[in-house]
């Protein structure tokens, strides 16, 4: 089976400033990563590790400084924005701690708006988007605002807009990080049952009790795999 995720040696090196002031932060030094279809990782370690790196690496938000990259067994090293951009939409639901919906959409309408951008047909986009929210068992709520929502139904409704697209892999950063504990259990057992239905996941968290919910735990320290790796 192919990989959904296959890295070596993945390294990134952010540089700011200019001339003698040029500082030099190396994020991620040598990422050896795979993830099989149908795995649930949490992805660990201290504020600074590099776990936001590696998540927009292998979300294509981003690209290595240097390494090997392949998304689904396709290499992305080379591929134009369009390119990855297109990819990044086809393949890849991104879930955040801040939810990021917009807030004059109704669930329904944030959910249905990322197939916009594919092309799909606005009977087609509101019957997907409906299905997804009923997934995240949010049937009910299909036409209430954000602000209309507690905090655990706004991450579903994210999630949903995630999974519309039908990706490879969902991708969450700290989906429970501005959670209360019951919406974070709503959340979490929401990833359990998407992990029974066959997705791939990769979760980053701070949360021992969170990580603990996934079937493997890759720990960052300083930018190395030293826990879980490969
Ligand atoms: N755009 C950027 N420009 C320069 N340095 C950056 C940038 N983004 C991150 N860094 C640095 O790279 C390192 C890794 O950051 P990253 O955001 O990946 O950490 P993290 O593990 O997600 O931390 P947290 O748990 O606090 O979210 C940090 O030292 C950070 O200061
Ligand atoms: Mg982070």
């Amino acid at each position: 089976m192919t990989p959904v995720v296959e890295m070596r040696g993945v390294t990134k090196v952010y540089r700011s400033g200019s001339g003698a002031r040029t500082v030099e932060v190396h994020a991620l030094r040598g990422v050896d990563l795979a993830i099989q279809p149908g795995e649930y990782v949490a992805l660990m370690g201290p504020s600074g590790s590099g776990k936001s790196t590696l998540m927009h690496i292998i979300g294509l938000l981003d690209s290595p400084t240097e390494g090997e990259y392949r998304l689904g067994g396709e290499p992305v090293r080379g591929l134009s924005e369009a390119q990855l951009a297109r990819i990044r939409n086809q393949r890849v639901g991104f879930v955040f701690q801040a939810f990021f919906l917009l807030p004059r959409l109704t669930a329904l309408h944030n959910v249905a708006l990322p197939l916009v951008y594919r092309g799909v047909p606005l009977a087609k986009r509101l019957e997907r988007a409906r299905a997804a929210l009923e997934a995240v068992g949010l049937g009910d709520r299909l036409d209430h605002l954000p602000s209309e929502l507690s905090g655990g139904q706004k991450q579903r409704v994210a999630i949903a807009r995630a999974l519309v697209q039908e990706p490879d892999l969902l991708l969450a950063d700290e989906p429970t990080g501005n959670l209360d504990s019951q919406s974070s259990e709503e959340v979490l057992a929401l990833f359990d049952a998407l992990h029974r239905q066959g997705k791939t996941i990769l979760m980053v968290t701070h949360e021992y009790e969170v990580g603990a919910r996934a079937q493997r735990i890759v720990r960052l320290r300083d930018g190395r795999v030293v826990e879980g790796g490969v």
